[in-house]
């Protein structure tokens, strides 16, 4: 309907201003309202004249894809593509995205009497973050744009992710990182798939800042989550996770919260499936903060949504210390639409909760952690109630963050001892006696 840019092809979709309301049918490259310079979402006109059955065909239509070897169709996020912005085939950037395990709990799903608790593990995916799916997104549009350049700054995976994909799509990438904020995995990463890393004396807040001044002035293609493509990408984990539930609506989904783009599009994609017509009620989707980088946290308690409430953030769950965050205001239409809650937890739960999704087989990262956390405070306050079914989004694989582990509770790390049989099983009849 709407031509994005004089040379990416038609697409049926709009961007409107999550404030002011404005629709536009272009953005510039810092993607702001051009009246109150705001953010905005992706929005979808045509959907409201689809035919009846148009909604029950798109689930065949997707069930179909699965078992086809054609890139767009074995993506996670691509095989949802009626409800992306089109892109032609030749432009997409995809490396198999999405497609990540739905895997129930056991022991904390015992210890919390919650039969029906699952992870989604975004772990899974290629860079090892729910990143991916966003950055599949976004970079193809950058791509239909002609684009030969794409940046973003970080707290680490999404600068893994963009290098990953700009390499598959022969861009160059910059990437704008916290000085000595980084875990060393991501930093790794970054560096393996050639993004030119620029390490900056600031905080994540301070790098996303020099970023808009820094691409109005060098052409390359915002990948942060200002970006409303990515939202495109990241909101399929709603459709894929109903897929994996049999279209049966959990109760509860809850997601750690850092810039704020995952909840807001995890929300943007249940509420679409639902205007749809594909599901009939919404889960409530909550968000967890480290409470020493807890914005909404304040800004829901302190204001109710209104106001954001900047803060220093501190937290070793690097991946979430992030004080002001972009995506404020669309997380707070998620909580009030679902009925979610935000809440907050500290560094020792962080800890406790990754230690006991490890315990049962399941790593992930600190900040991943924080939902499992969060989930704890969330059944004390009798806000979680068994029998619900409740989700928790797994946003980054565990060997990210590797550092981290090893200042971790409960561990079982032995020696340097003397390499004989002997010592070996002295060692062992002692542990074997305590158990
Ligand atoms: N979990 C992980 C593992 C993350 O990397 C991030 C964000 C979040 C949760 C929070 O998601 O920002 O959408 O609320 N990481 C960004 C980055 C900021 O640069 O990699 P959010």
């Amino acid at each position: 309907m709407n031509p994005i840019s004089a040379n990416s092809q038609t697409i049926a979709h709009v961007l409107r201003c999550v404030h002011c309301g404005k629709v536009q049918q272009t953005a510039d490259r810092m993607f702001r309202c051009t009246e109150c310079s705001e953010l905005l979402e992706v929005q979808y006109p045509e959907w409201a004249g689809a035919p009846a059955g148009f909604a029950l065909r798109l689930k065949e239509t997707w069930q179909a894809r699965r078992g086809s070897s054609l890139p767009e169709n074995a993506s996670g996020v691509w095989r949802f593509r009626e409800l992306l912005p089109q892109v032609d085939r030749g432009n997409i950037v995809t490396m198999n995205e999405g497609n990540t395990p739905l895997i129930p709990l056991k022991k904390a799903a015992r210890s919390l009497r919650l039969p029906n608790l699952l992870v989604k593990h975004q772990g899974m995916n290629p860079t090892g973050s729910f990143k991916d799916t966003g950055i599949s997104a976004a970079i193809s549009m950058a791509k239909a744009e002609g684009f030969s350049w794409v940046c973003c700054a970080s707290t680490g995976n999404t600068s893994a992710s963009v290098a990953a994909y700009a390499a598959r799509a022969g861009m160059k990438s910059m990437v704008l990182l916290p000085a000595g904020q980084v875990a060393a995995g991501k930093l790794a990463q970054a560096l393996e798939y050639g993004a030119h890393v620029l390490q900056l004396r600031t905080d994540f807040d301070g790098c996303l800042q020099i970023l808009h001044e820094v691409v109005r002035k060098f052409p390359a293609y915002l990948l942060n989550s200002l970006n409303p493509y990515r939202l495109e990408g990241q909101k399929t984990v709603a459709f894929e996770l109903m897929e994996q539930l049999d279209w049966r609506v959990p109760d509860h989904v809850i997601v750690p919260g850092g810039n704020l783009a995952n909840g807001s599009a995890l929300g943007k994609g249940f509420i679409e499936l639902r205007d749809l017509g594909l599901i009939r009620s919404l889960p409530k989707i909550s968000i967890i903060q480290a409470a020493a980088a807890n914005p909404l946290v304040r800004t829901m308690r302190e204001n109710g949504g209104e106001e954001l409430i900047r803060v220093n953030a501190e937290t070793r769950a690097t991946a979430i210390r992030i004080g002001n965050p972009a995506s404020w205001r669309k997380a707070v239409r998620v909580l009030q639409t679902t009925g979610g809650a935000c809440e907050e937890v500290s560094e020792n739960e962080i800890a406790q909760a990754k230690a006991e999704l490890g315990s049962e087989g399941i790593g992930c990262e600190p900040a991943s952690a924080a939902t499992l956390a969060g989930l704890k405070k969330l059944v004390n306050a009798e806000f979680v109630k068994s029998p619900e079914t409740v989700v928790l989004v797994l946003t980054g694989h565990m060997l990210k963050d590797v550092d981290y582990m090893k200042q971790a509770p409960g561990q079982s790390l032995l020696g340097p001892m003397d390499a004989d049989s002997d010592t070996v099983v002295g060692t062992l009849e002692k542990i074997y006696a305590r158990h």
